[in-house]
């Protein structure tokens, strides 16, 4: 009789490099004789790969984790982890906190996560947070089976930049970046296995310096290698910093026509004052140039970015330079956060707080902007002629759902499709987060 296989519910928090991770993690987990399961209660492991980047992230593991409780009471062999940004940020703390936690692995450590579990299973509660001298990828298994026509492939991890609020510099550690032959044996693995899209990871992924068979590349070289690939599509890349957005990238975007005109470029605020004291080591006006000169090389360009309010010491003027640079862009989506202070960064030293009522009230007066330069992109598409890849059917009969080149979901109604069909698509309408389409022509 064979052993039935052991179940593994993995919850991911944050980034699409955690969901890149949660990916490799149910991999080397896969390798051990578990099978993922999207229920918690018929789990014999489950494992939060969690996010640091601001207090209420971090807070949500350990309520997530206070909801475990009954699942170990009923099933006292329930296996708990705690991987990603909280555990490398807190390591022992949280079992401190949180008794029930069998084991906590940081974001470098994963390859040793199988071993781990073993030794939970001699009755040890393992916790690794070292950065280890060898790296993760070099020991996680290749990648198996691709169910959807997309993937994410982490190319660069860690920063170096330390702006003054962030912990990503702390919690992934120096930057790193995979040598670009590994990059493309991987990217083939994937498109041999089906997927026509793959986004590039890193937490600055433009400052890419891999070493090649010739010498050192930067992104520019490896999306140019990368888009050599036959039966891969699109290539996207995420996420930016405006320091790094160099001319062979920017060429890049001219010339590629895999490259996807999609670019997520944050710029946190539009003040030349706050962005000093944030240390991002630019100016309002340099991004506003970059921004230019991107357009100029691809003018459909849609830009997408990431804005903090309530940053120390910000004044109603240093806000109203931030929307006024959103003016001045015109994004087609954006993110924005309250600041939250986090423990062991710079600015969280910092008494000149702005209150929580004045971030909130800024807060939704830059959403308010932001929404209506989505709606007008999303309308602007009226009419026009996109590439579309259908990754699944949607709701209606008939019905498929895909992404255009600028990422906004389009659906489609059309006989044949299927997830990795790439069609040219005509937009007919908006709807509030989607756009409906029709095809130009078959595929
Ligand atoms: N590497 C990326 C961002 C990583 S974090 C970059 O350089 O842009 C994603 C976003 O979270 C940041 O762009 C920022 O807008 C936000 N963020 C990071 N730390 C934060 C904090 N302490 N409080 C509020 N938002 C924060
Ligand atoms: Fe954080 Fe700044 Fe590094 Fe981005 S560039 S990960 S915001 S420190
Ligand atoms: Fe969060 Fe870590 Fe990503 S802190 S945003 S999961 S790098």
């Amino acid at each position: 009789m064979s052993e039935t296989p052991k179940k593994l519910h993995i919850k991911t928090y944050g980034c699409q490099m955690n969901v890149y991770d949660s990916e490799r993690m149910a991999e080397a987990m896969g390798a051990k004789g578990y099978e993922l399961t999207d229920d918690p209660a018929q789990a014999d492991m489950v494992l939060l790969n969690t996010c640091h980047i601001r207090e209420k992230a971090a807070e949500k593991v350990y309520s997530d984790l206070g909801r475990l409780k009954p699942f170990k009471d009923a099933k006292p062999d329930l296996k708990i982890g705690v991987a990603g940004c909280v555990a490398q940020a807190e390591g022992e703390e949280i079992r401190r906190r949180m008794p029930l936690v069998d084991l906590v692995v940081g974001s470098q450590n994963y390859h040793r996560l199988p071993d781990m579990v073993q030794a939970v299973e001699r009755g040890e509660k393992p916790v690794d947070t070292e950065f280890p001298l060898e790296d993760k990828f070099d020991h996680l298994p290749s990648r198996p089976q691709a169910a959807r026509p997309t993937a994410f492939l982490t190319v660069q991890e860690g920063c170096d930049k330390f702006c003054a609020f962030c912990v990503v510099p702390y919690t992934r550690g120096a930057e790193i970046s995979r040598p670009g032959g590994k990059v493309l044996t991987e990217a083939q693995k994937l498109v041999d296995k089906g997927v026509r899209e793959i986004t590039l990871l890193g937490q600055n992924v433009n400052g890419y310096h891999g070493e090649g068979p010739d010498g050192d590349w930067g992104l520019a070289r490896l999306v140019r290698e990368l888009a050599k690939i036959d039966g891969l599509e699109r290539i996207r890349y995420t996420t930016s910093h405006p320091n790094d957005m160099d001319d062979a990238l920017i060429a890049a975007h001219a010339e590629e026509r895999k490259l996807m005109p999609y670019l997520h470029l944050p710029v946190q605020s539009g003040s030349d004052r706050i962005l000093k004291a944030m240390n991002r080591k630019h100016t309002a006006e340099d991004y506003l140039r970059l921004i230019e000169k991107i357009r100029a090389a691809r003018p459909d360009m849609m830009l997408s970015g990431d804005f903090i309010v309530g940053f120390p010491g910000e004044t109603d003027q240093d806000f109203a330079d931030t929307m006024e640079l959103i003016r001045a862009v015109n994004y087609g989506a954006a993110f924005s956060f309250k600041y939250s202070p986090r423990p062991g960064t710079p600015a969280a030293d910092r008494k000149d707080v702005v209150p929580a009522e004045v971030a909130d009230a800024r807060l939704q007066e830059l959403q308010a902007l932001v929404t209506l330069q989505q709606r007008s992109a999303q309308e602007g598409m009226v009419g026009r002629e996109v590439g579309v890849l259908f990754e699944k059917p949607g709701r209606l009969e008939g019905q498929w759902v895909g992404k255009s080149d600028y990422l906004q979901a389009v659906h489609v109604r059309g006989e044949g499709l299927r997830p990795g069909i790439l069609a040219r698509v005509r937009i007919t309408g908006t709807a509030p987060n989607s756009l409906a389409g029709e095809l130009v022509a078959d595929f």
